[in-house]
């Protein structure tokens, strides 16, 4: 199945009350990690590719080519979205002219007046291209591809303003933070998300930070609206345990084990593990 924008999968998400995961990509390893469980779970899954890391893999040009000619080559046939993550003005533009399916403008560090300005016309564009697009209100906290947030709560009237220009779906500070959590962290505010809610109705939100959030608060926020979740790092904290393992154990050195192709292999086992147990958590398997 080619590429498909997100706008379907996270419709079906929103009204079946479960979520879609965004995991993001670093390279092919994770790429086809996340294929592969996808197709395995028949969940459909969204392909994040940040700024930083399009920029990692030689271009957005890149991207696509090994995207779509992944999805051919492994007979995916599940919705496979790829979609750039906290993208700027000039990044969207760029994704969209190099065959993205669905983009992120990240305008939560504008004011408000900038944010709706952009985001109305990158709308008016993906609208005109069949592209899905989010949009986000209230700067999610930590730091990712060296943008740092405060981790602050989305205003809901802003976040009505910005979902009634007609985006996809929507990504709303809630108290989440990108990266490991502290551990004094409050926890995700629950009243702030029933609010945005309540005044978004329809729209799919987008719970950023996936990585480390208890499951109960997981399975409580998609109660509450919530039909896509971001996760990132804890895919590359099991990617980076699995490979040190596998070299602690000095399984590089016995025969031909420093091969790219086993070096990298538990590592990518560990990722496909991750990517299943989050699938299961947020109840997208078999909705494909
Ligand atoms: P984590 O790295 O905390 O999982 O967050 C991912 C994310 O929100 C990408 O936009």
């Amino acid at each position: 199945m080619p590429l498909v924008n997100a706008k379907e999968m996270l419709t079906k998400a929103k009204a079946g009350h479960y979520a879609v995961g965004q995991f993001n990509i670093n390279n092919l390893e994770w790429t086809k990690a996340i294929l592969l469980t996808a197709e395995e779970l028949k969940s459909p899954v969204i392909l994040g590719v940040s700024e930083g890391a399009g920029k990692y893999m030689c271009g957005y040009k890149t991207v696509v080519g090994m995207v779509t000619a992944m999805i051919e080559e492994l007979n995916i046939t599940v919705p496979v979205a790829l979609h750039l993550d906290h993208g700027s003005y000039e990044g969207a533009k760029k994704c969209i002219e190099a065959g993205f399916s669905s983009i992120m403008f990240d305008g939560s560090h504008y004011p408000i007046e900038e944010n709706f300005a952009k985001t109305k016309e990158l709308v008016e564009t993906c609208n005109k291209l069949g592209l899905s697009i989010e949009a986000e209100v209230g700067s999610i906290g930590g730091e990712e591809d060296g943008v740092v947030g405060m981790g602050e709560c989305a205003d809901p009237d802003e976040c009505k303003m910005i979902a009634d220009l007609g985006v996809t779906m929507l990504a709303a500070g809630i108290g989440n933070i990108h990266g490991v959590y502290p551990e004094n962290w409050p926890g995700l505010s629950f009243e702030t998300l029933d609010a945005i809610q309540a005044k978004t109705g329809d729209m799919p939100l987008v719970l950023h930070g996936g990585t480390g959030i208890p499951d109960d608060m997981i399975k409580k926020a998609i109660a509450l609206g919530v039909s896509k979740i971001n996760v990132n790092t804890e895919c590359q904290l099991v990617f980076a345990e699995a490979t040190r393992a596998y070299i602690e154990a000095g399984k590089d050195k016995q025969g031909k084990g420093f091969d790219p192709r086993k070096l990298l292999a538990p590592g990518t086992e560990a990722i496909k593990a991750k990517v299943k147990e989050k699938m299961e958590i947020f109840g997208s398997v078999g909705k494909a």
